[in-house]
């Protein structure tokens, strides 16, 4: 495996498949899981072999959805959930911090729309990627001393491999099992919702986060972004955390089609009841 040239970045991609498309264009990779200490642990002592102990930019990536109504929900599979997404991120965070001092360099935190919008049967998921949210905006000020930047990414619909994940199946019992259909329609709903090509979304996070550094005030506009909005429906959830929570509301009933759902759990009730 050969080590970077000089001044070249190096960033870190988990998944066998999308590290095998890197090292055909002539990347160092290496195997890293998230949620195993030893493993993290052997990846930050392999890195600092190529990289000389410096690393530019930190991705954290990785992550695993969770789409099951609140009341199905199996604590063992939401803590798994959770290491992924969020505990995950604090330990390659606390691990590779003495590497991206070095440097002066970049963390970027992908989290998601859902941080900030009820995305209906995926309240374990947002919670996550809320987390996310509310660690990296402290972080970014903890490590601002040290010249270390924290990026966030809230990141809308992008095409990848999240259908392909192990699907979470509606229990005969749920207090939803009426709007089934509903339900499936909606855990791949990510994929068939105005989403991105993953190559324009991967492009427009490498640009902006390349981009040179401008003062505070006109960073948002001008500069490198501490909040990158991309992906499907990001615009329109942008504006509506300008405008209120109650926009955002309204159009997340509309579009997990809410109505439809309460008309069928209605129906449900009425029918037991005549029983
Ligand atoms: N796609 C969207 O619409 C969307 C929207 C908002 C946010 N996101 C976020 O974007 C990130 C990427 O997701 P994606 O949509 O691209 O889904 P994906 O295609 O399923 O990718 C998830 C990636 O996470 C890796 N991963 C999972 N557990 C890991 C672990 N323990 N250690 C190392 N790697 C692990 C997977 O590697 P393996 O393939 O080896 O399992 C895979 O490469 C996630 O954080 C997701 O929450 C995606």
């Amino acid at each position: 495996m050969e080590g970077p040239k000089p001044g070249q970045k190096t960033v870190l991609i988990t998944g066998p498949e999308v590290m095998a498309d890197l090292a055909a264009l002539g990347m160092s990779t290496l195997a890293l899981d998230v949620t195993d200490t030893e493993s993290i642990k052997q990846c930050h002592e392999e890195v600092a072999k190529l990289t000389g102990g410096k690393l530019d930019i930190l991705v954290n990536n990785a992550g695993r959805t969770h789409t099951h109504p609140a009341t199905d929900i199996l604590l063992s599979d939401v803590r798994q959930t959770f290491e992924t997404n969020v505990f995950s991120i604090m330990a390659m965070v606390q691990a590779f911090v003495d590497q991206l001092i070095a440097a002066k360099g970049l963390i970027i935190n992908i989290s998601s729309l859902s941080s900030v919008t009820p995305y209906v049967f995926g309240s374990v998921y947002c919670a996550s990627k809320a987390a996310v949210v509310a660690y990296s905006r402290t972080l970014r000020m903890e490590l601002a001393p040290f010249g270390v930047r924290v990026m966030v990414s809230m990141t809308g619909t992008v095409k990848s491999n999240t259908a392909a994940q192990p699907l979470r199946a509606l229990p005969e019992n749920s207090l939803y099992i009426r709007a089934k259909e509903i339900f499936d329609w909606r855990v791949v709903f990510s994929q068939n919702a105005s989403t991105f090509p993953t190559e324009k979304f991967a492009r427009k996070l490498v640009n902006d986060s390349l981009r040179p550094e401008v003062p505070t005030i006109l960073r948002r506009w001008f500069g490198r972004p501490d909040w990158f909005w991309s992906g499907g429906l990001a615009n329109f959830v942008w504006f509506g955390t300008c405008i209120g929570e109650w926009l955002i509301d309204a159009f997340c009933w509309r579009t997990f089609r809410m109505g439809e759902v309460t008309k069928l759990l209605t129906e449900d009730q009425s029918q037991k009841k005549l029983k």
